[in-house]
């Protein structure tokens, strides 16, 4: 989202650090699922209707209580699951797919409503319309906010909010543990993918390593059965990010007539590109806060800035490259929208939102500015990715072409850089046009990679574009998106 390039950007002075003192109010309307594993977590959840998100299928929100920190989910049923024989086991398991908005800070009812949701926000932002391409077509679809104290989530007063993307990564993990194995066994034996965008780019492949870690540590415990990540456009590492900027902006390779910029300011941007490479590189080597913080200041005002710096209403939009900016930093009028329909009395009386919090924001200054004061927005999440591929998770990396603030050029780069056991084969392979309802829709190549030796086993690690389309995949291409997360989840090829 937005604010991942506030990072190199407006790096102003940090708000003061809120907190909540929770006044559970009403808590008749849920029903509470305390964890086998833990004393100090527990779900509340309750079942919610098409009145509050038009769709046909079951639907269900609440928190999970843990500690002192409140996740916020929303929680739908499959249209139509695509039911896995689960092994051991007479009965069947139902696929699940986890969003994560990105940020750091935004809520993941932005996703939803917005974009992938079984409903999405209407032109007025009192109610919601049903969503054809909602990704709930053959897999459950869960909506979490988080780390704690974004969008709906919260923490108790006194507790810091999470600053990093491994610590956000522990609750996470704890949540599905105790959803799939408590409160919705059918997912118990999964497959599970956990997707998101942007800023998602980090929180997915800690995330990942964090449920891979801690069901190798604990096989006694709840398994969660994570299969696959799903990637988009995401802010794995801010080095290629970086780079990308100006191949995006310079060249007609994301798909446009004529570069976006002129020759003047691509031969500055060029010029600039080096040092920031090599400071950024150093960060990369030597991740101390000062360091990364001088590094992505050089990379800022001599490459970033000339587009991030007139990205607001009636700018540009970083998001894409042909695209108005209608509002300052998300510039899509939609997410005021959905501000505005979450924000409305029958919504918070619908959800039971505790009385203390008054107001729904999309994006959490606290935790931005809490992310903001550690390495966490410098740093790459490649090691985490290698450590999942090693695992034998898949990994699906998708891109709309036309984003700036998280570019198809750098992610190839990124995806050719990773050192694992699938790289020659990946980097020898073209980019392939792929095709979605005859038409050509972008380019795709996968490897499937034996990991452990003699199993039979194969990863798969994907890299898939879609042309005409910005950072928000299933908002700007919803029929390309959805056909793409259901070949992605069926094992089905891209050429
Ligand atoms: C939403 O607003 C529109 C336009 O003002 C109005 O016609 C419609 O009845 C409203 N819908 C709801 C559910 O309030
Ligand atoms: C190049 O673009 C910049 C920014 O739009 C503009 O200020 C400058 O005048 C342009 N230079 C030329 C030579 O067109
Ligand atoms: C749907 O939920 C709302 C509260 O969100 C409630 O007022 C309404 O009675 C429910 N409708 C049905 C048919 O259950
Ligand atoms: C709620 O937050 C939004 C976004 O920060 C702000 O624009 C709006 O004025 C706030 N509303 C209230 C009632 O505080």
């Amino acid at each position: 989202m937005k604010s991942l390039l506030w990072i190199q950007a407006l790096l102003v002075p940090t708000l003061a650090i809120t907190s909540q003192t929770p006044l559970l109010q009403d808590e008749a309307p849920f029903t509470v699922h305390q964890s086998s594993v833990s004393p100090a977590h527990s779900i509340r959840i309750k079942r919610q209707n098409a009145s509050l998100c038009n769709t046909p299928v079951d639907q269900y929100t609440g928190w999970l209580d843990v500690g002192a920190k409140h996740l916020f989910f929303w929680y739908f049923k499959a249209e139509n699951p695509a039911y896995h024989a689960a092994s051991g086991s007479a009965s069947e398991s139902e696929p699940l797919a986890l969003w994560l908005t990105g940020g750091p800070g935004g809520s993941s009812m932005l996703g939803m409503l917005q974009e992938l949701g079984p409903c999405l926000i209407n032109e007025y932002g009192n109610g919601t319309v049903y969503n054809e391409y909602g990704w709930n077509k053959h897999t459950a679809l869960l909506f979490v906010d988080q780390p704690a104290g974004v969008g709906f989530s919260y923490l108790d007063q006194g507790e810091p909010v999470p600053g990093d993307s491994f610590t956000t990564a522990v609750d996470v993990h704890l949540f599905l543990q105790m959803f799939v194995s408590q409160v919705f066994p059918e997912h118990g034996e999964g497959p599970l993918v956990i997707t998101g965008e942007s800023y998602a780019g980090h929180y997915l492949p800690a995330l990942g390593a964090q449920i891979v870690t801690q069901n190798a540590l604990h096989p006694k415990q709840p398994q969660v059965p994570l299969k696959s990540l799903a990637i988009g456009n995401g802010y794995v590492s801010p080095l290629d990010t970086s780079y990308g900027y100006w191949e995006t902006l310079c060249t007609t390779n994301p798909g446009v007539k004529e570069p976006i910029f002129n020759s003047t300011r691509c031969d500055i941007m060029a010029a600039n590109l080096p040092r920031c490479m090599d400071v950024a590189r150093t960060c990369y080597e030597h991740p101390d806060p000062a360091i990364c913080q001088a590094a992505s200041a050089v990379c800022w005002s001599g490459v970033i800035e000339f587009y991030d710096g007139e990205s607001y209403a009636g700018g540009r939009n970083r998001f894409d490259i042909t695209a108005p900016c209608d509002i300052d930093s998300f510039c899509y009028a939609n997410t005021a929208l959905i501000q505005s329909y979450l924000n409305l009395p029958s919504t918070f009386r619908a959800l039971s939102v505790p009385a203390f919090i008054t107001n729904f924001t999309v994006e959490s200054t606290a935790v931005e500015n809490a992310f903001m004061a550690t390495n966490d927005l410098e740093i790459s999440l490649m090691p985490q990715l290698t450590f999942l591929l090693a695992s034998q998770i898949d990994v699906l990396i998708y891109q709309g072409n036309l984003d700036l603030a998280c570019n198809t050029a750098g992610a190839k780069r990124w995806t050719s850089s990773m050192a694992w056991k699938g790289q020659a084969e990946y980097t020898a392979k073209e980019l392939r046009p792929w095709r979605s309802g005859g038409e050509v829709v972008g380019m795709a190549k996968e490897v499937k990679i034996e990991m452990v030796e003699g199993d039979g086993k194969r990863t798969r690690f994907a890299l898939v574009t879609v042309d005409g389309s910005g950072h928000m995949v299933p908002q700007d291409q919803p029929a390309v998106a959805l056909d793409m997360l259901d070949r992605w989840l069926a094992g089905k090829a891209f050429d």
